[in-house]
């Protein structure tokens, strides 16, 4: 194990702040003769079923976290890296290529990064977030992530027909620390595509529900912004406010709640600190990518 995680960390680059957190971490779990085999209890079931119960780890995870005084967040990121070399193999065995099973688990050193900013500690607050990938159900190309869902409502536009609960691709777009840039989007899409269609018979219409589809972002972004096209490919047939502000962190990578301290950096900062102090609201939107529209 401990081989794997030093070989992982080395792989990934991941900062000498989280490589410390992780290796220490690990090395307390396998001194101690509650929480070693609980590690191994975990990796065994997901070895035998990768749709394995969360329920059933969960609580593994946070009796580990307790027995060493150890951050959750830390354990549950140290169990997730070490179940990706199953996944690797679950990859080998599927027959995917392993640069996609690369840019997948990438995806852990993005929320080491933001727990690392937003929390001050190594790990991961989301760790739900990542059982679709070692399900073998979302695959990553590129610059953003892909996952099989049902359709939400009724769409009848342009051609394009959808019913609640027809199969369409969602999109995800991780905090890779890069820009999204129009070569790599257009890129991940057309990846994806080709993917889900050959691997399972899978039409490309692409949904995405985000904070970043919010339709009130297109009057604060600049003109040339990545994110104002990228919002420009979608219909956006749904949108909501939020009722406060507790989605700030996405943006600002902080719980900061006093708006004169939120980092003012960055163009799209600065706008929605501007309209915080204007008391208007943040939200999300849901919308529509029709592909082959796309390539038109
Ligand atoms: C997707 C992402 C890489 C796009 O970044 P980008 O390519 O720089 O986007 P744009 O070209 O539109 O950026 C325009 C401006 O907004 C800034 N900006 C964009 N996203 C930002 C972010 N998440 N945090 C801080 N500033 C951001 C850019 O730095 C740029 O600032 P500038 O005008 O001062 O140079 C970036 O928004 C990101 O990492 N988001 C986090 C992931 C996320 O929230 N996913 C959705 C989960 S539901």
């Amino acid at each position: 194990m401990k081989e794997y995680l030093t070989w992982f960390l080395d792989e990934f680059d991941y900062p000498e702040f989280s490589k410390k957190s992780l290796l220490d971490c690990y090395e307390k779990i396998a001194k101690c003769d509650t929480t070693y085999p609980l590690v191994c209890q975990m990796l065994d079931e997901y070895e035998r079923d990768i749709n394995f119960n969360p329920d059933d780890f969960i609580p593994k995870m946070q009796r580990i976290a307790q027995t060493l005084n150890i951050s959750n967040y830390t354990v549950d990121l140290l169990v997730l890296i070490l179940m990706t070399k199953h996944l690797k193999k679950v990859y080998e065995r599927e027959g995917v290529n392993e640069e996609i099973w690369r840019t997948g688990v990438m995806d852990l050193k993005y929320k080491d990064t933001e727990c690392t900013l937003i929390h001050g500690v190594s790990g991961t607050f989301v760790t739900w977030w990542f059982y679709r990938f070692l399900n073998f159900t979302r695959f990553a190309f590129h610059k953003l992530q892909f996952q099989i869902v049902p359709f939400k409502g009724e769409y009848d536009k342009d051609g394009l027909s959808l019913r609640e609960g027809d199969s369409v691709i969602e999109v995800h777009i991780p905090r890779t620390g890069t820009r999204l840039d129009r070569e790599s989007l257009l890129l991940s899409y057309k990846c994806a595509s080709e993917f889900f269609q050959s691997r399972f018979n899978q039409r490309p219409v692409f949904v995405c529900a985000s904070w970043l589809l919010y339709p009130e972002n297109k009057n604060m972004l600049k003109p040339g912004s990545n994110l104002l096209a990228f919002m420009n490919d979608y219909d956006i047939i749904r949108w909501e406010n939020y009722e406060n502000y507790d989605q700030r962190w996405r943006l600002f990578d902080t719980m900061e709640e006093d708006i004169d301290r939120l980092p003012s950096d960055t163009s799209f900062r600065r706008s929605y600190i501007e309209r915080m102090r204007n008391g208007l609201p943040l939200g999300w939107g849901y919308g529509v990518l029709d592909y082959d529209k796309l390539n038109n």
